[in-house]
Order: C-alpha cells, then sequence, then structure tokens
C-alpha cells in the first residue's frame, strides 16, 4: 500500500513496484483501509509540503508502524523524523539532483546489493538535523549525512533520496529489497496472473447478465473487450462506430481484426449523421461537444438492439482514476473517458471497468498475454473526435478525403521505414490556408497540410520527431504529387508545452 501525500512521484512509486511484479495500490494519506493480512508493507510518499507546515499531511500510522514493513520516502521519512522526537529543518546546502551515496550500511537488509557511492536522486527542501532515539543511520551522502536510517527493533525505514526516479542508478533494487525481501512479497503480478485473477471476478460480478462496450480502435477499450469476452464470451456485445472522422479504410481494417480476434462486434456505419451534424461548425470545442453527444446518441441507439443489458464497460485505466493531489481532498477530479461521460446516467447502466487499476504499460503488457495483434496492441492514440479536429475550420467530405490520402500517406510511409513504432503519434493536419505553386506550366492556389510527429510518454509533454530531412523530402513528395487540392506540405517543430499535439 503507497500512502500518497501530493508527490509528483507517487504514480512512479507504484510504476516501479509494478514492474517488480508486485501489486500495489495507491491511497491518500487520510484515507487507507486499515491494514489486514492482504496488506504486506506501507510506502509513504514524497510531497510538496513541508513538515513543518501547519496544513502539512499528518497521517495515522497507530494500525500501521511496528506493525507492517514500512518505508518512508524523502517527506515520508521527514515525518517519521518529525512526528517522533527528531527534528527537520530548511537545508543549508544543495539538496536538489544527484548525489552519491557514499556511506552505505549493505548489511541493512534495504541495501542488500546496492553499491556504495551509488547515484541517488535528492528533491527536498527541508532535511532531517536530528533522528529520535532508536534510528540507525544507514546512509548518508556528502552533503546529507542522515539520508537514510531504519529504527531499531522495528521493520522501520526512512530515506530522503527518491528511488523511484531513474536518476536513482540502483531504486529499483532497493524497491526491490524493500517489497520482495523486507515485506516478502512474491513476484506474482504478472500480466498472466492479472488476466485470471480478473476474468474469475468477472464472471463472479456479471454472472448472467450482458454487456455493452464501446470500442474505439484503440488499446485500451480493445484490451477491455478481450477480458471481457474471455469472461463472459458472446454475453459482450462490443459496439464499433464509423463516425466518418476515422482514417482511411480504419473501419473496416479494426472491424476485421475485431472480429479475427472472435470479438462479438456490432459495426456501426453512423458516418453520414456526423459529418451533417458538424457542417458550417468550425469551432474546436463546439465540434467536440457535437461528436460527443452524436455519440452517445448512437451508442445509446445501438446498444438498446441489444436486449437486457445491465452493464456498460469502458477502458478506464489507473491514472484516470487516481490523481496524486490526495493532500487537495482524496481523488477530487475523476476524468470523464473518451469523450463518452454522460453514458451510464443516460443509458441507466451499471459501469464496469476491468483495466481501472492498470497503467497503460500494463494495458499493453496485459493486451499481449490476451494474444492481441500487433496492428491494435502498438497503435498511436488517436483522438476521440478524429479527423475533425484536424481540419482546421469547418468540416467537409471533400476536406475529409484530402486529408485522409494525404494521412494514409503519411503513416504507410511511417511504418515502411520502421519509424512508426518510434514515434510516439503522428498526424496530418489540413490547414485553410491557400497559397500559390506551379505544377508544369500552371499556377496553382491550393491547400497546405502539416505533417506532425512527437515523441513522448504520456501525451502530456512532446517533443517534435527529429525525422530524417529524406524521409519528409520522400513524404511531402509524394502527397503533392498524389492528394488533389494539396500544394504545400510543412513540417511542425513546435513542442507541447507550449504547443499542443493537436491543432484544435
Ligand atoms: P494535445 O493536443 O492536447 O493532445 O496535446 C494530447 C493527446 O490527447 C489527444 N486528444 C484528444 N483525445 N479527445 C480525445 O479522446 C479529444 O478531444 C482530444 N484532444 C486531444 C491527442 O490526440 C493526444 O494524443
Amino acid at each position: 500500500m503507497i500512502l500518497d501525500f501530493g508527490s509528483q512521484y507517487t504514480q512512479l512509486i507504484a510504476r516501479r513496484v509494478r514492474e517488480l511484479n508486485v501489486y500495489c495500490e495507491i491511497y491518500p494519506f487520510d484515507s487507507f483501509p486499515a491494514p489486514d493480512g492482504t496488506v504486506k508493507g506501507v510506502i509513504l510518499s514524497g510531497s510538496p509540503w513541508s513538515v513543518r507546515d501547519a496544513k502539512a499531511p499528518f497521517p495515522d500510522l497507530k494500525g500501521i508502524k511496528g506493525r507492517v514493513p514500512l518505508l518512508g520516502v524523502c517527506y515520508g521519512a521527514q515525518y517519521l523524523t518529525h512526528a517522533y522526537g527528531g527534528e527537520v529543518l530548511p537545508s543549508k546546502t544543495r539538496e536538489y539532483g544527484r548525489a552519491k551515496l557514499v556511506k552505505i550500511d549493505t548489511a541493512d537488509p534495504l541495501f542488500t546489493g546496492v553499491t556504495p557511492g551509488t547515484q541517488v536522486w535528492m528533491s527536498h527542501g527541508d532535511t532531517i538535523i536530528r533522528t529520535p532515539d532508536g534510528y540507525n543511520i544507514t546512509g548518508s551522502t556528502e552533503d546529507v549525512s542522515l539520508a537514510a536510517f531504519h529504527i531499531t527493533g522495528e521493520q522501520t525505514w526512512g530515506i530522503q533520496f527518491h528511488p523511484e526516479v531513474y536518476h536513482t542508478t540502483e531504486g529499483t533494487k532497493m524497491l526491490g529489497n524493500f517489497v520482495r525481501g523486507i515485506c516478502g512479497c512474491h513476484a506474482e503480478w504478472t500480466p498472466e496472473s492479472f488476466v485470471e485473477m480478473t476474468v474469475r471476478s468477472l464472471k463472479e460480478q456479471i454472472g448472467n447478465d450482458r454487456v455493452v462496450l464501446g470500442l474505439s480502435g484503440g488499446v485500451d477499450s480493445s484490451v477491455a473487450a478481450l477480458l471481457l469476452d474471455r469472461a463472459i464470451g458472446d454475453r459482450l456485445t462490443s459496439i464499433f462506430v464509423d463516425n466518418g472522422l476515422l482514417r482511411k479504410n480504419e473501419y473496416s481494417a479494426v472491424l476485421d481484426a475485431y472480429r479475427r480476434m472472435g470479438l462479438n462486434v456490432l459495426g456501426v456505419d453512423a458516418s453520414a449523421e456526423f459529418v451533417e451534424g458538424l457542417r458550417g461548425v468550425d469551432d474546436p470545442e463546439k465540434k467536440r461537444k457535437i461528436i460527443g453527444r452524436k455519440f452517445i446518441e448512437v451508442f445509446d441507439r445501438e446498444a438498446h438492439r441489444v436486449q437486457n443489458v445491465k452493464w456498460l464497460a469502458q477502458g478506464t485505466i489507473y491514472p484516470d482514476v487516481i490523481e496524486s493531489v490526495s493532500v487537495n481532498g482524496p481523488s477530487a477530479t475523476i476524468k470523464s473517458h473518451h469523450n463518452v461521460g454522460g453514458l451510464p446516467e443516460k443509458m441507466h447502466l451499471k459501469v464496469v471497468e476491468p483495466l481501472r487499476l492498470l497503467f497503460k504499460d500494463e494495458v499493453r503488457r496485459v493486451g499481449q498475454a490476451l494474444g492481441m495483434p500487433g496492428e491494435i496492441l502498438g497503435r498511436h492514440p488517436f483522438p476521440g473526435p478524429g479527423l475533425a479536429i484536424r481540419i482546421v475550420g469547418d468540416v467537409t467530405p471533400a476536406k475529409l478525403e484530402t486529408l485522409r490520402d494525404a494521412d494514409e500517406i503519411f503513416i504507410s510511409g511511417l511504418k515502411k521505414n520502421g519509424f512508426y513504432d518510434k514515434v510516439w503519434q503522428a498526424a496530418v493536419i489540413l490547414l485553410p490556408v491557400q497559397s500559390v505553386g506551379v505544377m508544369g506550366d500552371e499556377r496553382t492556389y491550393e491547400n497546405a497540410v502539416v505533417l506532425r510527429a512527437v515523441s513522448s510518454t504520456d501525451g502530456m509533454t512532446a517533443d517534435w520527431s527529429h525525422l530524417p530531412h529524406e524521409f519528409l523530402a520522400e513524404i511531402s513528395n509524394q502527397i503533392i504529387n498524389r492528394v488533389k487540392g494539396v500544394n504545400r506540405v510543412v513540417y511542425d517543430i513546435s513542442s507541447k508545452p507550449p504547443s499542443t499535439i493537436e491543432w484544435e
């Protein structure tokens, strides 16, 4: 169990522990279940607060400290000092960034196999000046003599550096020493075990009811569908809507792939309705609203054709569920997912979310364990409103066709040249800008398109991809020669922030 004090790194602790194949959950520091036999250990996260602040988060560790193994990280370690009679004050020396653990007690089980002098990552404004009695100092850096401690006679440790960040070279080893060595957890949290456990609990939860699920073609909803298919087979009806804003041939290719996977899937071609609803609308937020509303309408209509439905399944994942802001109250905001907020209420259905405990990379691994084909598993993210937000200005069938043709050339070029998997997301954007060109003996006055390719891990920040000039030249040539109405291709070299990935 990880108690969250609001650190930007709390989710990272959970990911590292899960990478060790040990299951963990994050709870707000002031609202967590009393540890029963299932909790093998507790990690206290860092925090933007100082323990000396009047409003600093103070957890009640009565049922935990001294009863189950406990590891305080950064603020967690400072809290274990401050609250039990030690002293924590603002640091005088530099305690941000890389440091070396010059002294380590290698006999301490937290540091088994850790190399003396190993690099750690510090990030705190306060530092521990004096520990309470009975605290053994087990690690020091040049600037921080009280970098790590163990409480004598207790399974309690504190470290002022962050083992969860990449810059702490042997951080995973330390976390492994804690969760596997000290807490005695086995490396049992694997994609296969998740599948087995989830399928079993889905069977129990759903019984003989029927479930509907909206497939988007993306990884999350597809993996959710496969899991449910394993659990309840054809009592799951998946609905894949063609909103007319998908890529070239995407609807039929993805629908085929779903059928090959054995899913009971209903394809709904509603493209004309969506495109008609968007006619003359150029404001991006209005476009999103129209598409979102239309989706609910179409999905609701189609789902009603299925008899006796009791459940709506969604591909919600862990980052959508938790927000590392427990200091502001537990999970204040839960993001609406895939632009279908409001569906369960409208349809009076119970919600089932088989992926709500998984991080994105875990979803991919579960998909792999379920035998999902690479063509779905490795797909770039694609926005719910699709090509509508890649046509700057109003959307028309002619513009959609132009954009689809250009996009097809770019995406298949990336695939052919081995760049597709190296790029996080790629797109073509059609601009409402015309410029002068010359083709043969004729002067042209046609549209410009933008190629966009970015590297990212979560879409929150992104850098433009440094694709080779020769490749870009080839794509530009192909687009201008083959796509009617386009006479200029530009490459977007903006990063996010301050730009965004999409243009609208
Ligand atoms: P931005 O443009 O905000 O995009 O940098 C970040 C990621 O979110 C996707 N995106 C959306 N996805 N509905 C979605 O489902 C939307 O309205 C939407 N807008 C942006 C975008 O494709 C990128 O992956």
